[in-house]
């Protein structure tokens, strides 16, 4: 117990998802919660016996922490991260990565400055679909990938009421604001980044409160010339839709299933009759690693069909084997940056601008990198 890495969260509603899943994996323990809610931080603290509160953050990361889950209003991912990361403490920042391009120089400075780990927690790179699409995509099943798709589609305007920081963040700026959900696990199928965005709007159907785009469409093209299509909306009154998927490949694609009984199907020439014929992904379960065709139960109880366990395991074990976390800073903002100009280019009418490539950042230059 006591060699355990300790654990501290900062953002208790979001926080209290994974204190189980830390608490289930061998190397961790939650000693630590963080709120500036006294009501929130003592109910959850409570129910999960967690004996060190705190309602400032600096205090918190003092009291002896090896990891941090940042948690917060996504306005605060970077200053809090930052101030992890100038203490050594490991971070599993919530998405988005960061909301301007200032406060991707100054992530990337403290990231590079640090000797601890950082990650953006992007579950849904982590759902089982998501993870087999990307198998078969690697055993080359898909033929050569050119067209991806990805949709958020999440009416929030009553829970915008309830946590007004998403007036601000995620329907108080015009682009697509919350965006890795839907573009994250694309490029993790196609292994690349975007170079350039453009994007368009709606207008607005909803309004006073909600006076920008209900649907805003980002064309994202990758260095290949692939193109991804994202369709991101909290705003249109309709079902929700968050998990979205296409892939269109020379040899292969697939949807994923949008409601009324449909399911996830995949054409596959190698595999397929005809052209006509769509099959089952579930088919396939068999080419995913092994750690998914046989889950531990805390895995099927963990939030986002069992994506929270799964990137939590994949962070700890970056920190516990000194590796880089497949969601490393440059991933993340790769997940991200592409969001941050789509508001630029929503305001120049869709025109199609360069998205920056972080890896190319001088350190503490906080110059923007070009490409
Ligand atoms: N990956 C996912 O699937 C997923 C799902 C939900 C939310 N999120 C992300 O999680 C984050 C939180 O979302 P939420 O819905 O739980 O929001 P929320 O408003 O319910 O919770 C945020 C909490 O942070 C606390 N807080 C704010 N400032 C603080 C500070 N300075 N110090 C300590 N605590 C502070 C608030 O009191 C609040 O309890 C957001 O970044 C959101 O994007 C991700």
């Amino acid at each position: 117990m006591t060699d355990k890495l300790k654990v501290g969260i900062v953002g208790a509603p979001r926080g209290r998802g994974f204190i189980k899943t830390f608490n289930n994996l061998p190397e961790t323990t939650v000693t630590a919660l963080c709120d500036v809610r006294e009501e929130v931080l003592t109910r959850i603290a409570d129910e999960f016996s967690i004996s060190n509160r705190f309602t400032d953050f600096g205090q918190m990361l003092d009291s002896g922490i090896d990891v941090v889950l940042v948690s917060t209003p996504m306005n605060l991912h970077v200053t809090m991260a930052i101030e992890a990361l100038n203490r050594n403490i490991h971070v599993l920042s919530e998405v988005t990565a960061a909301t301007d391009l200032d406060q991707c120089c100054d992530l990337v400075d403290a990231v590079r400055g640090s000797t601890a780990k950082y990650m953006m927690a992007e579950n849904y790179c982590y759902i089982k679909w998501n993870v087999l699409i990307r198998e078969l995509i690697r055993k080359g099943m898909f033929g050569e990938i050119y067209f991806g798709e990805g949709e958020y589609v999440h009416e929030l305007k009553a829970h915008c009421e309830k946590t007004p920081w998403r007036k601000t963040w995620q329907v108080g700026r015009n682009g697509c604001t919350y965006g890795s959900h839907s573009l994250g696990p694309v490029l993790h199928w196609f292994d690349e980044r975007v170079v350039s965005v453009a994007c368009f709007g709606t207008g607005n159907h909803y309004g006073p409160d909600y006076k920008l785009e209900d649907t805003i469409i980002m064309m994202c093209k990758l260095a290949s010339g692939s193109l991804v299509k994202i369709r991101f909306d909290l705003v249109s009154d309709r079902p929700h839709g968050l998990a979205y998927y296409s892939l269109q490949g020379t040899r292969g694609c697939y949807e994923a299933p949008r409601g009324m009984g449909d399911d996830h199907k995949i054409w596959l020439a190698d595999v397929c009759e005809n052209m006509n014929e769509w099959r089952p992904l579930s088919e396939f379960e068999s080419h995913l690693p092994e750690l998914w065709r046989n889950p531990p139960p805390e895995a099927l109880e963990s939030g986002h069909w069992g994506g929270d366990y799964f990137e939590v395991k994949d962070f700890i074990d970056a920190v516990v084997n000194d590796t880089d976390p497949p969601i490393d800073v440059y991933r993340a903002l790769d997940f991200t940056v592409p969001g941050l100009v789509s508001e630029q280019s929503i305001a120049a009418g869709g025109t199609q601008l360069p998205v920056p490539d972080f890896r190319n950042y001088v350190t503490n230059s906080k110059i923007i990198p070009l490409a």
